[in-house]
């Protein structure tokens, strides 16, 4: 193999370090804070950005910054070779597709690519993306885990599922959106499962949080100064939660060294009594007893909490 020259390796080095990839366009439909949010994004990336929303106004500030009104959905997937939708679930999804194709007067939709940033559960994304593929439209789903204010930063954090080579395609056009971009695997439901279960994790956590916060200003303690030891629990239950994880994907349910689900039980119904006994209602701990309940009658005492969700994970339980 003849030997490249050191100006040719040179050369080719200052082609590498001066070259900037062109911004591709980019199409954003649905227009709320997060998708107004999204076109910045991309417009401050120098994307060529085209958008369209159901209610025009609200691409005002966008259009002052150079984006481009479509005149509606097919025109907007036909500006782009990748359309990102952010808008309020599926149905609104399956709207606007319903909207392309009836202006599309039988002809093929535009060979874009959509990248779905709508939330929606894991069952539904799958159906959207089967019928994107009816369609011929190659589909990416995304799961947006931050807030729309951190979009374009670094605390950007971005869940994606779908085709690998469809994601690698659109790497660069998608790291407009700033911070990171995970790409989970193939099945299009993937992003939308961990988004559901982090949520789950998120909103639980808040409500229990408040609820906690309720029960001591019952007794007169103050959000602020039981603030800094929920902080410690909330801290308590991040680090507990690779070990339980391990525990769960070994089958390891032994509760020698951690408490049992006999204990955790009795630790809520004295948690059950203390709101009752403050009038602040119990039906949320209720709830979480229920559970450790029921795999208590299963005869799971002494296991670890790790088994509560083994247990659920294929019993339908009923309380
Ligand atoms: N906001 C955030 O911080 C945040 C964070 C993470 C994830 N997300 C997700 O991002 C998505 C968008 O959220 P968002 O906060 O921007 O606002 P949103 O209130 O969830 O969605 C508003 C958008 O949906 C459109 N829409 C609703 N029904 C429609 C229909 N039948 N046909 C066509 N368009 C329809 C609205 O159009 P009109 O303007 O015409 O009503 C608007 O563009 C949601 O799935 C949300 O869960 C948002």
């Amino acid at each position: 193999m003849a030997q490249e020259s050191s100006t040719t390796r040179a050369r080719t080095r200052m082609r590498t370090l001066t070259t900037k990839p062109v911004p591709v366009p980019v199409t954003v439909i649905g227009l709320g804070p997060m998708g107004r949010a999204l076109a910045a994004a991309f417009l401050a990336a120098g994307h060529p950005t085209t958008v369209w929303n159901r209610t025009r106004g609200k691409a005002d500030e966008l259009l002052a910054k150079g984006a481009t009104w479509a005149d509606g959905p097919l025109d907007a997937l036909g500006a782009s070779d990748v359309t990102v939708l952010c808008l309020i679930d599926g149905n609104a999804v399956d709207a606007v597709l319903d909207r392309a194709l009836a202006a599309s007067d039988g002809r093929p939709l535009p060979a874009t690519t959509l990248v779905n940033l709508t939330s929606e559960g894991p069952g539904r994304t799958r159906e959207l993306a089967t019928r994107a593929e009816e369609f011929e439209v190659p589909y990416l789903d995304g799961s947006i885990m931050t807030p729309a204010a951190a979009i374009g930063t670094e605390a950007t954090r971005i869940l994606y599922s779908g085709p690998a080579d469809l994601f690698d395609l659109h790497r660069a056009t998608l790291a407009a959106l700033g911070g990171s971009a995970i790409h989970l695997g193939v099945d299009p439901g993937r992003a939308a499962t961990f988004d559901v279960a982090l949520l789950n994790l998120f909103w639980t956590s808040i409500t229990g949080l408040m609820h906690s916060f309720a029960l001591a200003a019952r007794h007169q303690v103050p959000a602020t100064e039981l603030a800094p030891h929920a902080r410690q629990m909330a801290q308590l239950v991040a680090d507990l939660t690779p070990g339980l994880a391990a525990r769960i994907d070994a089958g390891q349910f032994s509760g020698e060294g951690t408490s049992s689900l006999t204990s955790v039980s009795a630790s809520l119904e004295h948690i059950v009594h203390a709101l009752e006994e403050a009038d602040v209602p119990s039906a949320f701990t209720l709830a979480a007893k229920g559970v450790v309940d029921t795999v208590l009658s299963a005869g799971l005492g002494t296991d670890s909490p790790a088994r509560l969700a083994e247990f659920l994970s294929h019993e339908r339980v009923e309380f």
